[in-house]
């Protein structure tokens, strides 16, 4: 073979149209062809002929694919191979542009008649809005052309192929072609025709491209307009009275666009016969004075990132999916996304339009394989691909670039550096100077217009913040924004508080974008949602691709519900003189006229009263003080809590009518001390065994063994929690990662000894000392129990001996109770999961849950659904009978019917099967979650070192007698 086949070209298309704006808002005819299409799959690129592109072909053999849809998701039993997930590496040898002989070519085949009213005068596009990697295209025998880019739409112009009935159209894909290269982001490698394919009739005269430019000045409350065209066209704006040519500009008052009011106005773009819909936001996002502004303000970015992602179809996304993801967005107060890392479906932009979305659109472009090589051989410093390079800009810029709600534009994603990217900026700079360019992989600053970083951490934040930071002059100018932080795999991600404070001290920090928001677990037959490696790769990352916000079925993680609280637009908090509440508005432009303010009084968890609060007015960026009323009759002796709560007054597009949008909690009153169970009494010793009012011990062992007539197993203190994937780390932080650690100090796999039981008049006393095989550090246990009536008190005390080089991943006693003990009522934090760093959505109430709502399900199974704050928590069947507990200071509780170890060795939910124990832990402290399983560790102030330590529980059986 001579020369380079055209999939392993380093040119990026051939036959296709220019990239141009799209546009769902046209009334020319069009005719999506999705659906069912013919298909055929071959292990190489050129096993099978092209014969099936000609017209009389009998296509009555082959299979059936979706079209849009990846052939890896579709077919029975794996027929189409299956889903492949890397982090970084490259799934075959790094010979650029070359790709292996294996590699998987999908044959596509659709027939179609022209509807009756197609028109029969003016031309015709067929486009392809994703294929992964590459295409090429025939219709009715012709080669149209092929295109690599998977993320990016392609045109050919179809019109002299076109016939009324029978046009066939042919699309060959494979899954491998020099644009791989490119395309080398953290996501599951999934082949297809992923995206739409129409057909689009162009009218003679009509626009081949158009560019809105909507800008706002906001020291004259004006707007200009004025839309290029590259046919002469009419503008009309009827809400503004404007009528003018394309080209033309005009300058009026306008109401600006912003991510908090998106306020759009229709217009529409007329020439030959075609009607354009225009959505025009009036707003200017630029660099001043070192900050990043919109509309003459600083703005701060609240954000996730999102890839394109659904459990079932992959990255085909259906509309209603993308509704879904803005909207639990903006339910969530997300005002920003980044759309790592590629353009995502065009309709996903129209969505940020019109609900309100500070975006940051990202290029098709990711080369991080190379980084394993040292960069040799990088794609984006070879001058043989800045063509490919510039292909992926302009057809990034040139489609996306009427949005109102893209602000920045981004090379893409971990390219390391290279003249590639710098000719990219160039050419996006000139092309579009209205938005600043982004790219994370540029420390020097010099393409770019912000400086972005990923995952930093919070000291680092501080000190750019203080702009301390050194580096480049060039950089030192620039405003800083975290493209991405606090990685959301499994538990977590803790420390997000912290960032927040950063970003509301120090103007230069202009918020961040969340990794991710949703893990990409994909339906598996056997594990509910698997993973990489559960699809049989060769070659994978694991879990890593399950680190989002959202679970893969959309259902919010803890972690969401974390991040809402901390990035709440409005800050409620005890006001300066008593009986006030202070109230912060953190929008960047609205006021609090939306929001319906309630207050409640709680008296040991239960509101005892509630009703309206007036708020002054209160402009963006202020703060007011509102009068509360006089606490309400409580019992004398009771803990006592304002919460002040703002909610929506009236539905908007996104939630309903009073949703929650921000909280404050405050306490009056503390809480009484635990009451010493009396009168005490002395335990009664028979049959080696030690009974203390509801509490019975082994005499020998001094361990709980029944508690109000319910059978205990496994008592005692604990230090283990099955690792999270915060607390495993990931393989190449520079820090110290606690998981391994912990388990090569056995810390799993704790050894207890009784060092003597000894009952006296009031009560009994048991030490005993808890240590890992093998090592000569250990803890201290004294076990006091006391009481003897309804309820047995138990004070434990700890004391470390030897050095501890590990902190603590939870220090507490845990119990093995009798599984009928399904329901939980406890007074505390809640209603969700809770760890020192992840706290910000627990609030102190009642609340109940079944055990089995108790429990958070993350993909890989690991420590969760710890309760943060309990007073008092109580266990009880379905009869009513169980236990009640309560704490002395308040305690975490977490209660599952599996074991640590079990928790652990799980790799998938189902792999959690409930046993006829459940295992209570009652913990005096846990250690924090952080971010290490990408980002920093834990903050020194959220580490659980081992140090002396004394906590008391008393027990009371429930419902008996
Ligand atoms: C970043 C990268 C993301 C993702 C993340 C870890 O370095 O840009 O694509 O891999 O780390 O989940």
């Amino acid at each position: 073979m001579t020369g380079l086949p055209w999939y392993t070209s380093f040119a990026p298309e051939h036959g296709t149209l220019p990239p141009r704006a799209w546009t769902a808002a046209s009334d020319a005819a069009r005719l999506p062809l999705g659906g069912d299409w013919a298909f055929r799959l071959s292990p190489a690129a050129d096993a099978a002929d092209t014969a099936f592109t000609e017209p009389g072909f009998d296509a009555g053999g082959w299979r059936t694919v979706t079209v849009p849809g990846h052939w890896v998701l579709q077919g029975k039993d794996g027929e189409f191979g299956g889903p492949a997930y890397t982090n970084v590496v490259y799934p075959f040898p790094v010979d650029p542009p070359h790709v292996p002989d294996e590699n998987p070519t999908g044959d596509h085949l659709r027939r179609f008649d022209l509807p009756d009213d197609w028109p029969a005068e003016g031309g015709a596009v067929l486009r392809f809005d994703g294929v992964e990697s590459c295409a090429q295209v025939w219709l009715n025998g012709t080669e149209l052309g092929w295109f690599k880019g998977s993320r990016l739409a392609h045109e050919f112009a179809v019109g002299e192929l076109l016939r009324e009935r029978d046009n066939v159209l042919a699309v060959r894909v494979h899954q491998w072609s020099s644009g791989s290269y490119l395309e080398d982001q953290d996501q599951w490698w999934l082949p297809g025709v992923f995206r739409e394919v129409t057909l689009l009739h162009r009218p003679e005269g009509a626009v081949g491209d158009h560019f809105v430019h909507a800008s706002y000045d906001h020291a004259t409350g004006t707007g200009e307009l004025r839309v290029d065209c590259d046919v002469p066209a009419r503008v009309r704006v009827p809400e503004l009275g404007l009528d003018l040519a394309a080209g033309e500009s005009v300058r009026m008052p306008v109401e600006p666009w912003s991510a908090e009011v998106p306020r759009l106005y229709d217009g529409e773009l007329t020439a030959g016969g075609e009607r354009i819909g225009l959505r025009i936001g009036f707003r200017s996002v630029y660099v001043e004075d070192g900050v990043l502004k919109a509309n003459g303000r600083r703005i701060l970015f609240r954000g996730v990132n999102r890839h394109e992602f659904h459990p079932e179809t992959g990255r085909t996304l259906d509309p209603e999916t993308m509704r879904a993801d803005v909207e639990l967005m903006k339910r969530h107060h997300v005002n920003a996304v980044r759309t790592s890392h590629y353009p995502p479906h065009p309709a996903f932009l129209d969505l940020c339009d019109t609900y309100g979305l500070w975006v940051i659109d990202e290029g098709d472009l990711e080369t991080h394989g190379f980084e394993e090589l040292g960069w040799r051989g990088n794609p984006v410093d070879d001058e043989r691909w800045t063509p490919a390079l510039l292909d992926r800009a302009a057809r990034l810029v040139e489609r996306d670039k009427n949005h109102p709600s893209v602000v920045l534009w981004s090379l893409g994603n971990e390219c390391g550096t290279g003249a590639g990217l710098t000719a990219m900026a160039r050419w996006i700079h000139d092309r579009d100077p209205s938005r600043p360019v982004h790219y994370e992989g540029d420390r020097s600053c010099a393409d770019v217009d912000v400086y972005s970083r990923m995952y930093p951490p919070h000291a680092e934040v501080a000190e750019i913040g203080r702009r301390e930071d050194g580096g480049p002059a060039a950089r030192r100018a620039l405003p800083l924004v975290l493209c991405e932080y606090a990685h959301a795999m499994g538990n977590g991600p803790g420390g997000l508080d912290e960032y927040q404070r950063l970003f509301e001290t120090y103007e230069r920090c202009q918020g961040g974008f969340v990794w991710e928001w949703i893990d990409h677990g994909l339906v598996h037959p056997v594990h509910g949602f698997g993973y990489g490696g559960d699809f049989g790769e060769e070659l994978h990352d694991g879990n890593f691709v399950c680190d989002g916000l959202l679970f893969p079925d959309r259902t919010p993680s803890p972690g969401l519900l974390a991040y809402k609280k901390v990035i709440e637009p409005v800050r409620i908090a005890p006001g300066e003189r008593p009986g006030t509440v202070a109230v912060r508005n953190l929008h960047d432009v609205a006021d609090l006229s939306a929001y319906a303010f309630r207050w409640e009084f709680l008296a040991d968890g239960e509101v005892v009263a509630e009703g309206p609060l007036t708020v002054p007015p209160t402009a963006a960026g202020e703060r007011t003080e509102a009068a509360l009323p006089e606490p309400p009759a409580h019992a004398a002796d009771a803990e006592t809590l304002w919460t002040v709560r703002a909610l929506l007054a009236a539905a908007t597009p996104w939630a309903e009518s009073g949703h929650e949008m921000a909280w404050g909690q405050w306490p009056v009153t503390g809480r009484r001390p635990l009451a010493q169970p009396s009168p005490a009494r002395r335990p009664a010793v028979e049959d080696g065994r030690i009974v203390l009012g509801p509490a019975v011990l082994d005499a020998r062992s001094g361990a709980l063994v029944s508690l109000g007539g319910l059978a205990v197993s496994g008592f005692g203190l604990d230090v283990w929690r099955a690792p999270t994937d915060n607390d495993e780390g990931a393989p190449w932080q520079p820090d110290v990662r606690w998981g391994p650690l912990w388990r090569q100090l056995g810390l799993h796999r704790m050894r207890h000894r009784t060092d003597g039981v000894a009952p006296d008049g009031e009560g009994v006393t048991v030490r005993s000392r808890l240590a890992p095989a093998g090592r000569d550090f250990g803890l201290a246990v004294t076990y006091r129990w006391s009481g003897g009536g309804a309820a047995a008190r138990l004070d434990v005390d700890v004391v470390p001996e030897g050095t501890w080089p590990v902190p603590l991943p939870r220090l507490g006693v845990r119990l093995g109770l009798p599984a009928a003990l399904d329901r939980a009522v406890w007074y505390g934090g809640g209603p969700g999961e809770a760890y020192p760093d992840t706290r910000a959505a627990a609030r102190l109430g009642r609340w109940e849950s079944t055990v089995a709502g108790l429990q958070t399900p993350y993909v890989r199974p690991q420590e969760n659904g710890a309760r943060i704050d309990t007073r008092w928590l109580e266990l009880s069947d379905g009869a009513g009978a169980g236990l009640r507990v309560a704490g002395e200071p308040s305690f975490w509780f977490t209660a599952r019917r599996w074991t640590h170890a079990e928790l652990d060795a799980a790799a998938h939910r189902p792999d959690l099967v409930p046993g006829d124990t459940l295992w209570l832990n009652l913990d005096h402290a846990l250690h924090g979650i952080g971010s290490q399983s990408c980002g920093p560790g834990v903050l020194p102030e959220h580490r659980l070192d081992a140090s002396p330590a004394s906590f008391a529980l008393s027990f009371a059986p429930l419902g008996r007698g």
